[in-house]
């Protein structure tokens, strides 16, 4: 999967390259870092190098604006008629996104001699044994399902982990140094050995301190299955609870007074909770059997793109950057990340 990421992430710095040697020093790397993000989901998901890949990745992104704009009101009773064309439109684009991807399936199964293609695709429909004489067999419908998800739920996280990472670097540039000397001397200069990864240890507790002060999934949500009693407070059955994971991260009375500053080495002695006090004190991925399934994804294509990053070129903040973290679903800066980035 990681060899999978390095191309469109090598592909974006080349154009960072290019854009820097025609005199821009300005770049808006949240936007490059997403469009990236995406393709690198759309490739490990369901394989980008197929013609109509392409086409599943632009409408995936198309249909994530429009639910922006319309998914504040899932839940509200009659929602759907509070934005009835936004709503069309996000129907229209899902049933096109199922039939590029049915026809994808459609394809590899003509062409199926055995040997999956590395993609979760490809994964599922080796588990799956499409012809469903044995084992648990998943439906094309179930196949097309489970490729949605993943896109949605890893394309927009991972980008704004490595976003928040470049402003905190800009902001500390010793750390910038840091992990480079790191970089320097677990992966060398040559090309990456995707088994050194786990020696990367500054960069993880980097990655950790990141999601703990800009959580890109701000809160996570459950519902009350039955009465549920807090002390003297009653949560009815039926209720839909939102846990604010930006205000558990910041809490100073179980982080202490250094709650707000960026200290990855918090890390470096307790790599699960950071040194935090209540051990539900820090929930980047949620908790329980909704934790997210693609932590491990997650941290492997944060370590090649940021590695990849970091071997080439420095960043500083940009004059322009007007620091404003709002919650759009997920927690992202609102005017783009300009950043000055200059060729080591
Ligand atoms: C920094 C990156 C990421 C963050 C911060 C993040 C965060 C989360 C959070 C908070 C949840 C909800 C957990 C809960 O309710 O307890 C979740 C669920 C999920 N995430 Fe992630 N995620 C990230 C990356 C990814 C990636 C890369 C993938 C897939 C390739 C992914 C796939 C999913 C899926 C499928 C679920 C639903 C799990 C379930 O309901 O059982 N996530 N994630």
């Amino acid at each position: 999967m990681a060899s999978l990421m390095v191309e469109p992430a090598t592909n974006m710095l080349n154009r960072w390259t290019t854009l820097i040697s025609c005199g821009q020093a300005e770049i808006d790397v949240e936007r490059e870092i997403t469009t990236t993000a995406g393709e690198i989901i759309a490739r490990t998901s369901f394989g980008l190098s197929h013609q109509n890949g392409n086409k599943v990745f632009e409408k995936l992104r198309a249909a994530q604006t429009t639910l922006f704009n319309s998914n504040r009101y899932v839940g509200v009773p009659f929602g759907k008629w509070i934005c009835p064309k936004k709503n069309l439109e996000a129907t229209k684009l899902g049933h096109e996104i199922d039939q590029l991807l049915l026809s994808i399936i459609h394809a590899r199964k003509q062409s199926w001699d055995g040997s999956p293609q590395k993609d979760l695709l490809g994964l599922l429909m080796e588990g799956s044994h499409l012809d469903g004489r044995s084992g648990k067999s998943l439906t094309a419908r179930e196949l097309v399902d489970e490729c949605k998800t993943f896109f949605f739920g890893g394309h927009e996280t991972t980008a704004l982990a490595l976003t928040w990472t470049l402003l905190l670097l800009s902001l500390h540039p010793q750390w910038q140094h840091q992990l480079r000397e790191e970089i320097k001397q677990v992966i060398g200069d040559e090309e990456i050995d995707f088994t050194r990864f786990a020696h990367l240890k500054k960069m993880e507790w980097v990655m950790k301190e990141v999601l703990r002060l800009y959580s890109p999934a701000p809160n996570a949500q459950r519902q009350a299955r039955e009465d549920i009693k807090v002390d003297e407070l009653v949560i009815p059955n039926g209720t839909n609870i939102w846990i604010d994971v930006v205000a558990l991260h910041h809490d100073p009375t179980i982080w202490g007074g250094d709650v707000n500053e960026f200290r990855p080495e918090r890390f470096k002695d307790d790599s699960l909770y950071g040194g935090c006090k209540h051990k539900m004190g820090f929930l980047p991925f949620g908790f329980g059997g909704r934790m997210c399934v693609g932590r491990n994804l997650t941290m492997m294509e944060y370590k090649v793109v940021l590695t990849l990053m970091l071997r080439r070129f420095s960043f500083s903040i940009s004059p322009n950057y007007r620091h404003s973290p709002s919650i759009m679903l997920s927690l992202r800066p609102k005017f783009g990340l300009p950043l000055i980035v200059k060729p080591l």
